[in-house]
């Protein structure tokens, strides 16, 4: 049952003409309300489809927000909270990409969609959790300059022969750094029946300690078609609700209850209806840059299909 707030929010949207949409992280009320929640490639491909919607309301963080408004300029995309950003997509400026291809010339440059809009336009082709080993797979230079995810890099670079080179040395999420090995044997122990689900974003020696390594679009999946009933998820901690509330027959519990991406929180249904009605806050990227990092968003596209 929607409350009064949400009922409210789903009235304006309609009269703005608008589309909520909303990352796997977004607290459970927001996720109620919102027209698609998905990871960051469904949440791209989705933003590469909004045509007839005059107002866009993405409730994520900033890296985003911002890829939506590459693949429409001119649409107004707005943000319920102009603080959502995403920490690790500040570990890469343009520079140290630049840097990096100084020292790499005939290397690849393969960053993750978790970059800020100057990191984009430096970029031969982004990624995902979703489809970094098919990206990385459909090049043909045989060194990739891979960031800002240094746990990301390592996922890939157990998954092809070719040299993945993270950039920055360390980049990270602060979020997936919490999770560890011994609280997962513990939830094992506890739970001998169920399936361990780790994001790539987790320490190497986490993403061992699972039985799969996926984005969050991939745990929705497994937990759907899987036959097993209970599920340790390690992710942050809202993934466990979507997955509980789409499959109220089996059971996802999170692996570190603590691991909450205070960033996505920032966003609240009194600040969705405030987007709604005073279409704040507005993203934007400069016209030179969202021009040069739509070609490394559209070629993602075209290789995930
Ligand atoms: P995915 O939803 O693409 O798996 O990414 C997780 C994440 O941390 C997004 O910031
Ligand atoms: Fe960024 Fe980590 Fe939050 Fe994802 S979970 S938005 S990578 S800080």
């Amino acid at each position: 049952m929607l409350n009064e707030l949400q009922k409210e929010i789903l009235k304006l949207k309609k009269e703005k003409n608008a589309i909520i949409l909303c990352h796997n992280y977004q607290p459970g009320e927001i996720q109620e309300i919102a027209d698609f929640i998905g990871d960051s490639l469904e949440l791209c491909i989705k933003a590469s489809q909004i045509k007839t919607k005059d107002l866009v309301i993405f409730c994520g963080v900033d890296f985003m927000a911002e890829t939506a408004y590459i693949l429409n300029p001119g649409k107004k995309i707005v943000i319920p909270d102009a603080g959502a950003e995403c920490p690790m997509a500040h570990m890469l400026p343009a520079n140290e990409i630049r840097k990096a291809k100084e020292r790499y010339p005939n290397a690849a440059v393969v960053l993750y969609v978790n970059t800020l809009a100057e990191a984009k336009a430096e970029a031969d082709v982004l990624c995902t959790s979703a489809n970094a080993i098919k990206i990385v797979e459909s090049l043909k230079e045989e060194t990739i300059l891979f960031g800002p995810d240094k746990n990301l890099a390592w996922y890939v670079s157990q998954h092809t022969k070719k040299e993945i080179i993270p950039i920055p040395e360390n980049g990270h999420c602060y979020v997936h750094k919490m999770f560890n090995p011994a609280d997962i044997l513990i939830l094992k122990e506890k739970y001998p029946d169920a399936s361990v689900l780790v994001h790539p974003e987790c320490d190497p020696e986490v993403q061992q300690a699972g039985d799969y390594v996926l984005s969050t679009g991939g745990m929705l999946k497994q937990v759907n078609e899987s036959s097993k009933d209970i599920f340790i998820i390690g992710t942050e901690i809202d993934m466990s609700t979507r997955l509980n509330r789409e499959n109220p027959g089996k059971k996802s519990i999170p692996a570190f209850e603590e691991a909450i991406c205070e960033n996505m929180k920032l966003h609240t249904l009194e600040k969705v209806k405030n987007s709604l009605l005073n279409e704040v806050f507005v993203v934007t990227v400069p016209e030179d840059i969202a021009v040069k990092a739509l070609k490394s968003v559209q070629r993602m596209l075209d290789i995930s299909r």
